[in-house]
């Protein structure tokens, strides 16, 4: 294969998908661990204590220069070049988890094992959905006692309509966790507690092994129970169903412990896919296209508050990255040197000769790059899928020194251009800000105060949900807009939106103009 394809055949980005607590920050270390990025697994269980000294997230924002380096994290594990995209972890935070998503080729979904499918992990898997994303299924913690495998599966199959093929299937649990048995490879990896590091476990090959009875006579007669009624009455592994995001493969383990956690690597590496066509409006960009294209899902400002910078990450989506290189801006239709760009090796934020299809570069700029730009080699391409989603709280702004409006306008843009919230000016200028979480409108007015001088208040406000309004035509359009004007506004781009009072009010809407559609999430352009 010649250096290029090979670049690009070797690479998988994924993201790690779960409910707070479930073991997605363990789990990560302990990838690294793999990688042979020790230090950079204690700077993330740093990260995390922080956020848990603090109850809000300030704390977290001065340690910007970590999470940085962690927002992103390439790590080599045997022929594979992985970059693992952090997601912010906090429950109430979870917009930039959802754009993340659309630039990873694949995610592993952690379940606690006590706990079942949780709330979070329902709506990070619909997004996935959006993209027929591969999903792998680590169940954790099952050295504590916990739920029958079955039981778990069943949910899972239930709540998440997606099919699952046990790979590996548990001996035990809690102080009896004996292990788990590789349903493919046919063998019994025994559980060791308090890995730390890469080890060899030892095996026992074959379910009916006598040396199986021996070791663990109490737990046996269970797991080939267990093994037979999974190997009947469940699928087995078929990567095609995998792919197409409609099967899961299933692993068992303790993340803690470092058990289980390599068979997920290898998961990665063997079935995952490499770096994937794209849809980018007018064709469909391969990764494999000499010519360097990529797109921003996220933004970060103000790293350092004495400069009004922007780290903004982008993912390669073709040809190569070279340090230096300029590239097109399509929405700006101007082209722009990527000059001190920042790739993630996780032991180390580097200035980095290059990046190929599937890596993420962090381009340093002054508010030129906004999420979901696109860059290009002169083609006029847009990258497509970066959702927003109807936020679900609201709030007026007000002003409490009424000569800083300015300020205020240009502060809530900013911070809505960055997605740290979402933005709605109503006719008349009311600014209406819609968010995720609670804690994001906490955020923005600390932002507001400390980066813009603009103390605001956050106002309650009577609206249930925004939708995206699509017209069939000019005429349609024209009517709504003046029968429904009190309650039309205008997000940052400039997109018409529906302000419902009411769920009530919405569907009455609905009914009353069936031929427009009322969006509930919307694409980035
Ligand atoms: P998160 O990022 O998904 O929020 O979860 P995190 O990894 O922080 O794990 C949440 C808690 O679950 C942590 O305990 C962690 O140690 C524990 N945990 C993770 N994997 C396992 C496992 O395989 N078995 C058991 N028994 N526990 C596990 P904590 O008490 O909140 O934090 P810490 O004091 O252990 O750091």
């Amino acid at each position: 294969m010649e250096p290029f394809a090979r670049e690009i055949a070797r690479r998988r980005t994924f993201a790690i998908i779960a409910h707070p607590d479930a073991g997605k920050t363990t789990l990560t270390e302990k990838l690294l661990l793999f990688g042979g990025a020790i230090q950079i697994a204690g700077a993330i269980k740093a990260r995390k204590a922080a956020r848990h000294a603090t109850s809000d997230w300030m704390a977290v924002e001065q340690q910007r220069g970590i999470s940085v380096t962690t927002s992103v994290m390439q790590f080599e594990y045997e022929d594979c070049v992985f970059n693992l995209l952090d997601t912010p972890g906090h429950q109430d935070f979870s917009e930039d988890t959802y754009r993340v998503l659309t630039a990873v080729d694949a995610a592993v979904m952690v379940i606690d094992a006590a706990k079942g499918v949780e709330a979070q992990t329902i709506k990070l898997l619909e997004v996935c959905r959006l993209r027929n994303t591969p999903i792998i299924t680590f169940i954790n913690k099952l050295d504590r006692e916990v739920r029958d495998g079955f039981d778990l599966i069943a949910e899972i199959e239930d709540i998440l309509q997606i099919s699952c093929a046990p790979v590996t299937w548990p001996m035990g649990m809690g102080k009896h966790f004996r292990g788990v048995f590789h349903l493919l490879e046919d063998r019994m990896f025994c559980f060791a507690p308090g890995t730390e590091r890469r080890v060899e476990l030892e095996t026992i090959v074959g379910l009916h092994n006598p040396l199986l009875d021996e070791r663990f006579p109490d737990e046996v007669t269970k797991l080939r129970e267990d093994v037979a009624l999974a190997r009947e009455a469940l699928p087995p592994f078929a990567l095609g169903e995998f792919l197409t995001g409609r099967q899961t493969p299933v692993f068992f383990g303790s993340a803690v412990n470092n058990f289980g956690v390599q068979d997920v690597l290898d998961a990665l590496a063997a079935w995952a896919p490499p770096p994937q066509p794209r849809d980018a409006g007018a064709r469909t960009v391969h990764p494999n296209e000499p010519k360097f294209t990529g797109f921003v899902f996220k933004i970060q400002a103000n790293l350092d508050p004495k400069h009004r910078d922007r780290m903004a990450f982008l993912r390669v989506c073709s040809g190569r990255y070279t340090n230096g290189m300029k590239a097109f801006h399509t929405r700006l239709g101007r082209e722009m040197r990527l000059a001190n760009a920042v790739t993630f090796l996780a032991n180390r934020r580097n200035v980095e000769e290059e990046a190929y299809p599937g890596d993420i570069i962090g381009i340093p700029n002054h508010g030129q790059l906004q999420i979901g730009d696109t860059l290009t080699e002169g083609e006029l391409l847009q990258f497509t899928g970066i959702p927003y989603f109807a936020p679900e709280l609201f709030r007026a702004a007000r002003l409490k020194d009424p000569l800083r409006a300015k300020q205020l306008h240009k502060g809530l843009k900013e911070l809505g251009e960055e997605g740290a919230i979402q933005v709605f000016e109503r006719e008349g200028g009311q600014l209406i800000l819609g968010a995720v979480g609670a804690l994001q409108f906490e955020i923005v007015a600390e932002r507001l105060k400390t980066e813009y001088q603009v103390e605001a208040l956050f106002e309650p406000v009577e609206i249930y949900t925004v939708r995206w309004l699509l017209f069939p035509d000019d005429a349609t359009k024209n009517r709504f807009v003046r029968e429904q004007a009190l309650r039309l506004g205008r997000d940052v781009d400039g997109n018409l939106v529906y302000l419902a009072p009411s769920r009530y009010n919405l569907e009455l809407t609905q009914e009353k103009y069936p031929e427009v559609e009322f969006r509930a999430t919307r694409e980035h352009r």
